[in-house]
């Protein structure tokens, strides 16, 4: 297992699936964290019951991302981690999204991410001994292979993967040592995909079983990926994008 017992962290959307996980797997490896959630009941309940520290936040209100970071920082001492894992979803074809729909999808998904990866690198290039931490941006196989029925989350997360490789760039670029990686999960059994099941009735199991693996995947999974590359096990990969999506995008169309 990764050792983190020398890192803190930031999660987003702890309060649930692969955040919840993420938070979990974190704590196991020993870092210091601050979960952050719009579900301030069950995103507190979780944080105690885990041991981490938890702050309400939208993350799409972007005026509120240095305080978030800052919060960390002052509990911490420095911050070496951000999980962008808070999304959603909207469940709009092209021919049938609104204005309202669109902007709040990419609010979160997109702007929300952009505005955490900012306030990230300004506390990481003050962390004692120099510019240092790790960003891992949560993307989707919906980045790679669209879904008709969500067009601002497919291209609200076809985004995010080009925003990591930015931000990686970008960092090696000014010589600090941050990384930016990209996880891209595939179906996993989570309330998102309970939500996009309630509007398409049979749709896990019928995604489950086109799996090569014959089954969804289990948030703490993703969680284990993501782990790998908050660590120090990894010092030559920035801009990667790491697939957890059981072989699912690996398969040839016909079997
Ligand atoms: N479950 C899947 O099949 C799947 C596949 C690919 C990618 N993902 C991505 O994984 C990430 C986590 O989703 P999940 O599957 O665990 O779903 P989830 O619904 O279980 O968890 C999402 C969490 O984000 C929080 N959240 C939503 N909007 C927020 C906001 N504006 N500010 C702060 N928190 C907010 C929710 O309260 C919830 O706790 C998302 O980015 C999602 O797009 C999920």
């Amino acid at each position: 297992m990764p050792d983190l017992s020398s890192k803190t962290a930031i999660v987003t959307g702890c309060a649930s699936g692969i955040g919840a996980a993420t938070l979990r797997r974190l704590k196991a490896d020993g870092a210091k964290i601050l979960g952050t959630d719009i579900n301030a009941i069950e995103g507190a309940r979780l944080c105690e019951e885990v041991g981490a520290e938890f702050a309400e936040q939208d993350v799409a209100d972007t005026g509120l991302w240095p305080q978030i970071t800052a919060l960390a920082v002052d509990k911490f001492g420095r911050l070496d981690i951000l999980v962008n894992n808070a999304g959603a979803v909207s469940q709009h074809s092209i021919e049938d999204v609104t204005d309202d729909v669109w902007a709040r999808t990419y609010a979160i998904n997109i702007t929300g991410t952009m505005a955490g990866c900012r306030a990230a690198i300004a506390a990481m290039k003050a962390n004692p001994g120099g510019p240092a931490g790790a960003i891992i941006n949560i993307a989707s196989t919906s980045a790679m292979a669209a879904l008709p029925s969500d067009v601002a989350y497919c291209s609200s997360k076809g985004a995010v993967r080009v925003l990591s490789k930015s931000v990686a760039i970008h960092c090696a670029k000014q010589g600090y040592n941050i990384r930016c990686n990209t996880v891209i999960p595939g179906a996993t059994e989570t309330g998102i995909l309970n939500t996009a099941e309630q509007h398409m009735p049979g749709l896990k199991a019928a995604v489950a079983a086109t799996s090569p693996l014959n089954r969804l995947g289990d948030p703490a999974e993703t969680a284990a990926a993501i782990a790998f590359l908050a660590s120090d096990e990894c010092p030559f990969m920035t801009g990667a994008e790491m697939l957890v999506d059981g072989g699912a995008l690996s398969i040839h169309p016909g079997f």
